[in-house]
Order: structure tokens, then sequence, then C-alpha cells
């Protein structure tokens, strides 16, 4: 970590180009809000990070305080509220701000792409900082203005004139300042501007007319892409799923066609895993030494030297082992080792242990419309295919249960557990009932 570096995140706009009711910066990618990231590779480098809130103000900050609670509670992470009524604008969301270290990091918090990797490269001693994107069309951003060379000021898209509209450098949006510097002169902003906003970027201009030094640093749009509308934060999303799975490959991962994967962000896959186009990880999704097969779902479970899938749905919770789990089965709360459940299965808040076959269509009961109930099987239970296991009830190891059985009541080791209405067949009914000849 760097000893002299404080950063700054701005996160107070209200991001009204998202259209959405849903604070920017909350919008997710990879299963975590933008805001995250920000913060996430932030405190790689920085033990002095303020974030800026102002719009939905509260939840953004228990959204993050949710992620990040222990470097909020040791005082790592602090929010403030801009004043946005008198000083609006992206200067004014650093004012009033007093950073612990010799230099100020500030970042655009729309930026989900952003690395420490990449962060590290604005170490250096000029006085300001910038970073420069040299793009095909900069529509949306502000423009780097150059003269014999040099920069000569940042210009917004909306104060910008004809000529200037069709410059293709960008400022990026993520600026280092000598502390000094930046606390000296963001009192001499003003807002005489199309959006009648303090722009921090005018801190440029100031700088180059006092002679003091300015390094533009050009950096690349796949880490620096600012997300201000629904199509940026999918494109954004794009990126973000080809690191996480190009990760994963390296590591010795097999995906078939990787790019109809989808992998949040805090899943983890280890060994000789296996992964079926169309598969969804989730969350904290854990994949050990196993196969899932197409259109399959993880939420939030581990999956250890098993077998999932094609188009099975693993919820949150549970816990396979061993285990073979084949088309249209869905678990959730489900500790299964050694168990095999091949086809149209509900399986939730139970426990099934080794060698336990459960047959086509057996559902666990697990719901009386108050509560949840448990359902415990022992080993080497064969159940039969069309079994209601009502819980709570226990089965013991080497029962049987008779295919169409309604359980009810816990069966005891060794037993046969078999419910059957009479089957009656009566000839000749059909032709009766339709008033047709045979
Ligand atoms: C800003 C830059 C622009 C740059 C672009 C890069 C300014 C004036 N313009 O424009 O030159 O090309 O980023 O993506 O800085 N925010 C606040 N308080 C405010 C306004 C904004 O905290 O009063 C925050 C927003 O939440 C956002 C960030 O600042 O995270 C940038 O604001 P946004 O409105 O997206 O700025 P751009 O118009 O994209
Ligand atoms: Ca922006």
């Amino acid at each position: 970590m760097k000893k002299n570096l404080s950063i700054i995140i701005l996160a107070a706009g209200a991001g009204t180009r998202m259209k959405s009711s849903l604070p920017k910066v909350l919008h997710k990618i990879s299963g975590k809000p933008m805001l995250y990231y920000s913060i996430l590779e932030s405190l790689k480098l920085s033990d002095d990070v303020t974030v800026v809130l102002y719009h939905q103000a509260s939840l953004v900050q228990k959204s993050m305080e949710s992620y990040f609670k222990e470097e909020v509670d040791t005082g790592k992470i602090t929010f403030v509220i801009q004043d946005h009524k008198n000083y609006p604008g992206t200067g004014g969301a650093v004012m009033g701000i007093t950073p612990k270290h010799e230099k100020t990091l500030v970042l655009n918090a729309d930026m989900p792409l952003i690395q420490a990797s990449e962060l590290e490269k604005f170490e250096s001693d000029a006085v300001i900082v910038m970073s420069v994107l040299e793009l095909e069309s900069a529509d949306g951003y502000g423009r780097v203005v150059i003269e014999n060379g040099s920069v000569v000021k940042i210009v917004e898209q909306k104060d910008a004139s004809e000529s200037e509209l069709s410059i293709c450098t960008a400022n990026a949006g993520i600026y280092q300042f000598e502390t000094q510097f930046l606390l000296q002169n963001l009192p001499k902003l003003n807002n005489n501007n199309a959006q009648k906003e303090y722009y921090i970027t005018d801190l440029v201009e100031m700088a180059i007319n006092a002679n003091l030094s300015l390094k533009p640093l050009i950096v690349s749009e796949e880490n620096f892409k600012g997300v201000n509308s629904k199509v940026e934060l999918s494109q954004a999303e794009v990126i973000h799923q080809n690191r996480i799975k190009h990760e994963f490959l390296k590591a010795g991962v097999i995906m078939r066609l990787p790019d109809t994967i989808y992998i949040e962000h805090g899943v983890e896959i280890e060994g000789e895993s296996v992964l079926e186009n169309g598969v969804t990880l989730l969350e904290n999704a854990k994949i050990i030494n196993s196969h899932i097969k197409t259109n399959s779902m993880v939420q939030d479970s581990v999956i250890e030297n098993s077998d999932v899938g094609p188009m099975a749905r693993i919820r949150p919770g549970s816990y396979l082992k061993n285990t073979h789990i084949g088309n249209f089965v869905e678990t959730k709360k489900a500790h299964l080792t050694g168990v095999k459940a091949g086809h149209l299965s509900y399986l939730g808040d139970c426990e099934i242990n080794e060698g336990t076959n459960i047959g086509c269509g057996t559902i666990t009961c697990n719901y009386d419309g108050i509560n949840k109930h448990k359902t415990i099987i022992g080993k080497n239970v064969f159940v039969g295919s069309d079994t209601q296991l009502v819980a709570p009830v226990t089965i013991e190891d080497d029962v049987l249960i008779a295919a169409g059985s309604t359980i009810t009541r816990n069966v005891h080791k060794g037993s046969l557990a078999i419910t059957r209405a009479p089957l009656k067949i009566i000839a000749g009914y059909f032709y009766k009932f339709f008033g047709k000849k045979q």
C-alpha cells in the first residue's frame, strides 16, 4: 500500500442518463455495484478513502457498509455528503474534504473497470497527473484541448465549440493532485459554464496558467471506461466478465463457448472443472473438481467432485459432494454426499447421505405455509419415483420407498415404505364413457 496517497471517489451524481430510480453507482456489474469495485481497488492503494455522496446517500452508504464493514469501522473509508445545492459538479464534490496524505487521487465512481495496478501508474512528482483516452469518438466525455503538443485545458461536451467537439482525445476522469494544490485551488473554481456546475476539470487549466507541472497519462478504455447509460453498463460488464473468465481459463478451468457463460465476482473454481455453455455461477459459488453442464445455475453453493445438469438449479446453501445431479433438479440448502438425483426433483432443506438414489419426480415438501422443515435421508436409501417427503421427516439407512408414496412419518432402518390407493381396472369403461362402439 502507498503511504502517501489519499483517494476521493466521486459518487454523488444523480446519474440521470441511467434512466433509473436506483442510483447509478449501485447498478451492478458481475454481481456487485459499480462503486464496490472503485472502493475495493482504492483500498489496495490507500488507507484514506473518502466517498462523496449526495443523491440517495443513505442507500448508497448502507450498501457499501455491508461490503466493507471492517474498513468503515477502522476509518479507512469515510463517507461525506456533498453540498450539492450550493456547489454542484465534480469540483463541488471535492470541496470541504481534507485528505490526510501528500497526494490525492480523485476517481469518478462510474468506472467499474479500474484496477489498482493501473492506478499505480499515476505515481509522479507532477502537480497534476490526468488520465487521457485516445478514442475513435469522444462522445460523452470531456475533450482534452492540445495546442503545440501541450495540454491547454479540458472542455466539457456541453461547453465545447464545434471544432472542440471533433477532438478525439478525452478526459478519462481520474486525476492525481498534489494535495496542497487541490486545497488551495478548489475555492477558486467557478460555475461559469453550460451546466452551472463547479468542474474539477478546470483545475487543469489553472495549473497550466500557473506554470505548474502537468502530466497527461494515456490510459485504455478497457480499464477506464465511464458508465453513464445502460448501454455502457452492459458493455463494461462484457469486459469485466471476460476478465473473470480469462483468469479461470488460465488457472485450468475448461469452458465450452465462454461467451455464453456468466460468472459473478466472488465465485471460486478449483481443480479440474468443466463449465459447459450457458452456465451461470452466482455470488460465492465454489466449484471444486466438478462438471457443470449446459444451462445450469449455481448460486452461493459448494460443489465438490460432482456433476450437475444440464438445466439444473443449485440454490443458496447447497453442498454437493461426490454427487450426480441430472436435468431439471432444483436444490436449496441441500447437503448431499454420494447421492444420485438424475431427473426432475426438488430437494430443499435436506440432508441426504452416501449411496442414496433419488427417483425421478421426488419432492421434499419443506414448507407448510408458515415454516420450513427439514428432511433427513440416510445411507443407501432407494427413493422411488414420484415420492413426496412431507417434512419434518427422517428416513433411516437402508430404506426402500415405493414409487408414488407420500411419506408423512419417520421410516426406520431396513424398512419398506409404501402408500397405495387401490388400483381399479374396469374393463370396457372407455367405450361406455364416450359412448363409442368397441
Ligand atoms: C466527467 C468529466 C469529463 C470526463 C468524464 C469521464 C467533469 C466536469 N467532467 O464528466 O471531463 O470526460 O467524467 O468519465 O468532471 N459527481 C459527484 N457530484 C456531482 C457531479 C458528479 O460526485 O455534483 C460524480 C458522479 O457521481 C460520477 C462522477 O462524479 O461518479 C462523474 O460525474 P458525471 O456526471 O458522470 O461526469 P461526466 O459528465 O461523465
Ligand atoms: Ca461519467
